[in-house]
């Protein structure tokens, strides 16, 4: 395999609870992100931004992130379990980075097309990651899409939560590979 090839088939989302607690060296960290801001960007609006959170500007989002859930989840839905786990997360993680599209003033370039170069850049952080041994989990869960997140990491309206992703070191193996369609299936070759 080639050595892209390889990170880019061995990459695998691994849940912060694998997670061992160990740190990641920030320069590790602007790399990742350096390789996020060659994303590919039509009309080169750039719209991906990040927010970095480790150590105890972590500890306090992630305390932040579950008081959001505690306050805005109906009373029937919340479950002390998640209230619990959206902090134990970041305390097993070394870094979290909030990922969001940053609409551009004139929305000249479709909304889809800005979703989209944000994915990619998201994709570049994990590839990077993988290369790097680092574990990493793209994750919407929690209040990532809730209003109240908007208003806490400071976005503007037509700004787009794209997920957070955490980012640390794992003892545990890779979890399997698996894909549920096969890709004959989801192809369509025209000659
Ligand atoms: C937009 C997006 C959001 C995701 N959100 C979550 C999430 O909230 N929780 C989670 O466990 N995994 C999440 N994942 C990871 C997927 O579960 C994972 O990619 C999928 O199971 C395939 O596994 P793989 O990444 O190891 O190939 C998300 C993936 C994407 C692309």
């Amino acid at each position: 395999m080639s050595t892209l090839e390889k990170i880019i088939r061995e990459r695998r989302s691994v849940k912060p609870s694998l997670m061992n607690g160990k740190k990641i060296n920030p320069s590790i960290i602007q790399q990742l992100l350096i390789l996020a801001d060659w994303a590919p960007t039509h009309g080169r609006t750039e719209p991906w931004r990040f927010i970095i959170f480790s150590g105890d500007g972590l500890a306090r989002f992630s305390q932040q992130h579950a008081d959001l859930y505690k306050n805005y989840t109906p009373e029937g839905s919340f479950t002390n379990a998640k209230y619990q786990n959206i902090i134990q997360n970041a305390e097993k993680a070394s870094h979290v980075i909030a990922v969001y599209m940053k609409r551009q003033a004139s929305q000249k370039i479709p909304l889809i097309e800005e979703i989209a170069a944000t994915a990619a850049a998201i994709e570049h952080i994990l590839l990077g990651a993988q290369e790097q041994g680092i574990a990493a989990l793209w994750s919407t869960g929690g209040m990532t899409y809730h209003n109240s997140m908007k208003q806490l990491l400071g976005l503007e309206e037509h700004d787009q939560m794209m997920g957070l992703i955490y980012l640390g070191y794992s003892d545990e193996p890779s979890p399997p590979a698996k894909r549920n369609i096969v890709l004959s299936e989801k192809t369509v070759w025209k000659d």
